[in-house]
């Protein structure tokens, strides 16, 4: 196709506001996808997507429109997915910034918008689901336009779910969009932005080509491993994978199958060349992603370990973002302990595994990374809280912080401020983006945010707020080790890295929760919270003497064995810890983060 007729681009939006359904109409309204064929969230190939209705992989389309080509791009709305975000719009030099216009602008429509902006992206501001009675178009079409610096008048607006305005926003992308320029003669050098792996053809990735020329049977090479491949098969999506016996050239999109069968050896953000006639200089890439959030995860049966193993090996061929180690814990057994780019993802992993892999987990509560620094100078990464060294040769530690941004109506300023404050955030700043909406800023640690901050933040403004956070470096704090013991023995699965202020308060609520979720046992179970050497909760679960045979009287043999099978069968369930016997349910209770 020549470039000048090839429009690439994207549609940005915060969670919900609609991206997969206008990304629907589009595929609708080009004729890609038929009527009969046509379902809902066409894009979101994943069960898990389609459930929850959330766009987690980003997709790229082929539409044809009057003459041209348009490669369209989905992309995940949530702030854990930041990084496909960021990848998707370096394959494309416009972005549809959809705004649902019942609710305005929100904190991932901010955070995005600055990301397009940063890739030097041709914006079109456009206001979705017009079709709502409680929309109000004028109003956040000026709050739009005041943002971008244009004319309210400027701003589109579109229903994805009646096709409404889409046909003319997709005129508007083929008239403002720039097409892609390149070197046809050039080297070829094409950008990685996704890789997916799949159970029959291997690894498939997207790129975009911007130099060059790939095609199939072409020795190829991947700039940053030096590895070496043979194109098997090259194409486009257009919606499902057409292989293209002329390859891709300058400004297209497409896939491309080499028989590799690890996500890793076709990294995101690499850059594709000619193994015969290598290009000198890579495309400028982006980061790996790096794993924010820790969290232990064993089987319930310990004897599913490497059932555990294997999905997660499994897991990763697709998710490139997704690490692991195995660890043990004393109170857990054998598990993994598993970093993940924040809370959601660490979700959807989880239930992957166990509905993909029919496993059954119990998690730790996530930890984030501290940086600790001994007194003789030696450093240490924390990942794990069992880890963190005791003892009174600690000189400093460093927690991650994130740069917070919560967009609410004014009303809420109030409440939001009492939250950030109660978890040591610390103010930057706050905007009003029209009279009634505030964009607040705030440092906050990391580590804060990973415990239902959100929920709170949800809670206490009725819904309307929304959040996010990037990473922003590490700050010192006054961290400190609180230890669970029961009869005298540290429980490592319930240790936790917490701030000096806040060690009392998780001490005296843990102990608590413990007491109530571990039944009687034979002899008194001391419950001790304590940092080091130092006690800091303690409570007591009462002895009991249990004695199953007592409701049998005389020698009914049988129905005392009966008995004795099943108490051994409960045992089964049950974790020593020292000479406690702890429920499996009460690890699972003790440790949901709610
Ligand atoms: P993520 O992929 O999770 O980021 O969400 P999204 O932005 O792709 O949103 P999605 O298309 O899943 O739409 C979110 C909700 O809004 C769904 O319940 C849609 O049915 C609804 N919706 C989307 N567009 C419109 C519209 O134009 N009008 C109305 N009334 N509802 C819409």
């Amino acid at each position: 196709t020549d470039p000048a007729l090839i429009r690439n681009f994207c549609i940005i939006a915060h969670i919900d506001h609609g991206k997969s359904t206008l990304a629907d109409r589009m595929l609708q309204i080009t004729g890609v996808v038929d009527d009969r064929a046509m379902r809902a969230q066409y894009l979101d190939r994943m069960d898990i997507e389609r459930e929850r209705g959330i766009t987690i992989k980003s997709q790229a389309v082929r539409l044809p429109w009057d003459d041209h080509v348009l490669n369209m791009i989905d992309t995940p709305g949530h702030v854990d997915f930041t990084y496909e975000v960021s990848r998707s719009l370096q394959a494309c030099e416009g972005a549809i910034l959809l705004v649902d216009a019942a609710q305005g602008i929100e904190a991932q429509t901010l955070a995005n918008l600055y990301l397009a902006m940063n890739a030097d992206l041709h914006i079109i501001p456009v206001l979705n689901k017009i079709d709502l009675p409680a929309a109000q178009p004028e109003k956040f079409a000026e709050e739009l336009a005041g943002l971008i610096g244009c004319d309210p008048s400027d701003v589109l607006k579109v229903s994805g779910k009646t096709g409404e305005g889409v046909r003319e926003l997709l005129d508007h992308v083929v008239a403002t969009v720039p097409a892609p320029v390149g070197d046809a003669d050039a080297a070829a050098r094409a950008l990685i932005f996704d890789s997916v792996y799949d159970t029959y053809r291997g690894v498939v990735t997207y790129v975009r080509v911007v130099d060059g020329h790939l095609g199939k049977r072409e020795r190829i090479l991947m700039m940053s491993t030096d590895a070496t491949h043979e194109t098997l098969e090259i194409g486009v999506i257009s919606p499902e994978p057409k292989p293209a016996d002329l390859g891709l050239g300058v400004g297209e999109v497409g896939y491309l199958i080499t028989g590799v069968k690890d996500v890793r050896q076709s990294r995101v953000g690499d850059t594709v060349t000619s193994a015969a006639k290598p290009a000198g200089d890579m495309l400028a890439g982006y980061e790996h992603p790096k794993p924010m959030v820790f969290s232990g995860l064993y089987p319930i049966d310990g004897d599913e370990y490497p059932e555990l193993r294997e999905a997660l090996d499994k897991l990763q061929l697709n998710d490139a973002a997704l690490v692991y180690e195995p660890e043990t814990s004393a109170a857990l057994g054998f598990g993994f302990r598993v970093g993940f780019l924040g809370l959601l993802h660490m979700e959807i992993v989880r239930e992957r595994l166990e509905r993909e892999f029919g496993l059954s987990l119990i998690s730790t509560a996530p930890n984030v990374i501290y940086r600790v620094v001994m007194e003789d100078g030696k450093e240490l990464t924390v990942t794990n809280p069992s880890e963190f060294p005791t003892g009174g040769k600690i000189a400093q530690v460093f927690e991650p912080v994130t740069k917070s941004t919560i967009l609410a109506p004014s009303e809420f300023i109030g409440a939001i401020m009492e939250i950030c404050q109660g978890r040591r955030g610390q103010l930057l700043g706050m905007d009003y983006l029209s009279e009634d909406r505030v964009e607040i800023r705030y440092t906050l640690p990391l580590g804060e945010i990973i415990f239902d901050f959100f929920d709170q933040l949800k809670s206490r403004t009725r819904g309307y707020a929304s959040l996010d956070y990037e990473p922003a470096g590490e700050q010192e704090s006054d961290l400190v080790k609180v230890d669970i013991l029961l009869q005298g023995e540290p429980v490592d699965a319930f240790s936790a890295i917490v701030h000096k202020d806040k060690a009392y308060a998780y001490g005296v609520d843990m102990a608590k929760k413990l007491r109530e979720l571990i039944p009687r046992q034979q002899f008194e179970v001391p419950i001790q919270a304590a940092i080091g050497a130092r006690v800091i909760a303690r409570e007591n679960i009462r002895a009991i003497r249990k004695d199953v045979l007592a409701k049998c009287y005389g020698g009914d043999i049988s129905r005392k064995r009966k008995l004795l099978e099943k108490q051994k069968e409960g045992k089964k369930r049950m974790k020593m810890v020292g000479r406690v016997e702890v429920p499996q349910e009460a690890f699972v209770a003790a440790l949901s983060t709610d």
